[in-house]
């Protein structure tokens, strides 16, 4: 299994462009299932997980075509990689334990086949070991649209009388990403109208919404808590941009607060993240909004600043741990409250490895800083925390070893790289 090496305590000073987002490519990725036609995603991030949804979509039937074009081109957005997937011919509705166990997104496909095949086969998922994450409220959501659903042997089974789902009224009782996307998804493609109540307002969410308009669907209320649906008989091809990856700009925001450096971040937007980009000014790093991206600069003398994470547009879970590592090296007490997800301090014990002072109480973990961090080997639990790690470990003096980071690839994309771009001393180990 590779490892990460980094000789810490380098201020960190360049640029770094950001990739197309994750969490917005792998929905959009399920969406082709509901077309027999072509549907082509611009500025695709290059990860592990987009690699197990390819093979996922490959193994239901749908072609997929990968491109490069030039980098920051209109047609190529700021990662310069398309890729175009056609489901002309669905022939297999099974999603299997083996790749929907890599990674949670696998039970994207679920809504989109249900739809177009009226029934589906897809097992239980996997993804980050963070909590229950139960998938309870995506079958809700289905079972309303007239699916019928069974869990068994660690499968869904699900299907649909007349092979036809009928739109509805459905109120997630709990804000849930996934859900909202599996039931847009499965609605476009439903005979009338659905209204989604309490739906997640996640940036990515509006991107899927706004493909799933392109494909000639009719959503609208993109972007509030209330969607409206009016399903369609067919669908048709369409293309589209994956927006930026939030995530991934925060963390490497974090990277140039931590070190105290200053990193250009490209091709990105500052309004998917403003709430992040607050807490980062309340500390005292400093934050210049650029035409497509921004800048972000610290000195000594950061403050220690509360967060809680809750659902777009409030602090995501997603830059929890990267939060906590950076509020170690401020001065004074940092409160980080977690609603989202109930177990989700597992790099708590490792950030403590590098010295940092940080203890747990229920939901919240307490950082008093500066703490006057040493490198360590330490080891990644989960893709946010792993990347947590890293940080720790720019910012510690000394030699430190992240083991066990496949839950990286999965997330970030030659993340050595960019940093060792910025002067970063990164390295990774094959193998180790
Ligand atoms: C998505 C993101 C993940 C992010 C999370 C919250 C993707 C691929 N992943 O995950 O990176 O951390 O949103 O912003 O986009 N829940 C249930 N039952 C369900 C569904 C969810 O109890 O049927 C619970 C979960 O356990 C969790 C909470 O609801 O406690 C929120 O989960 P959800 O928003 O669904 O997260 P994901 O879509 O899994």
């Amino acid at each position: 299994m590779d490892a990460i090496r980094i000789l810490g305590g380098v201020p960190l000073t360049g640029e770094i462009v950001i990739g197309g987002a994750k969490n917005a490519a792998l929905p959009l990725m399920a969406a082709s299932i509901l077309t027999g036609e072509p549907l082509t995603l611009i500025n695709m991030p290059e990860l592990v997980d987009i690699s197990t949804m390819s093979n996922l979509l490959r193994q239901h039937g749908a072609r997929i075509d990968q491109s490069a074009l030039a980098p920051g081109s209109s047609e190529a957005g700021p990662t310069g990689r398309s890729m175009t997937l056609t489901a002309d011919r669905i022939t297999n509705v099974t999603a299997p334990y083996d790749l929907v166990r890599r990674m949670r997104a696998g039970f994207f496909v679920l809504g989109p086949l249900l739809a177009r095949m009226g029934e589906a086969k897809v097992s239980l998922p996997g993804g980050c070991a963070i909590g229950t994450r139960g998938v309870d409220l995506h079958l809700m959501a289905l079972e309303m649209l007239g699916a019928k659903i069974t869990v068994k042997e660690g499968y869904v089974y699900a299907s649909v009388a007349g092979g036809r789902l009928k739109g509805a009224k459905v109120t997630f009782p709990k804000v849930t990403v996934g859900g909202t996307e599996n039931l847009l998804m499965a609605a476009a493609l439903a005979d009338g109208d659905t209204i989604l109540e309490n739906a997640a307002r996640e940036p990515e969410i509006s991107n899927l919404a706004d493909c799933l308009n392109a494909m000639g669907a009719e959503v609208t209320g993109i972007g509030s808590g209330t969607l409206h649906v009016r399903g369609k008989k067919t669908l048709h091809g369409a293309r589209v941009a994956v927006i930026p990856d939030r995530i991934e700009t925060g963390t490497y925001a974090m990277a140039a607060a931590i070190t105290r450096g200053r990193i250009v971040l490209k091709g990105t937007q500052i309004e998917l993240l403003e709430s992040v980009f607050n807490a980062l000014r309340q500390a005292g790093v400093s934050i210049e909004p650029t035409a497509d991206g921004v800048i972000v600069a610290a000195e000594n003398g950061l403050r220690g600043i509360d967060v809680i994470t809750e659902p777009f547009p409030g602090f995501p879970t997603d830059l929890q741990a990267q939060w906590m590592a950076l509020m170690a090296t401020a001065s004074g007490a940092s409160m980080i409250t977690e609603t989202i997800f109930e177990n989700r301090f597992m790099h708590v014990p490792e950030l403590r490895r590098f010295g940092v002072d940080v203890n747990v109480h229920g939901a919240s973990a307490i950082v008093r800083g500066p703490a006057k961090m040493s490198g360590a080997p330490v080891m990644a639990t989960d893709l946010r925390a792993s990347s947590s790690l890293i940080l720790g470990g720019l910012a510690a003096e000394g030699e430190t070893v992240v083991n066990r980071i496949y839950h990286l690839d999965r997330g970030y994309e030659r993340l050595e790289e960019k940093l060792g771009a910025c002067g970063a001393r990164i390295e990774r180990i094959v193998g180790a």
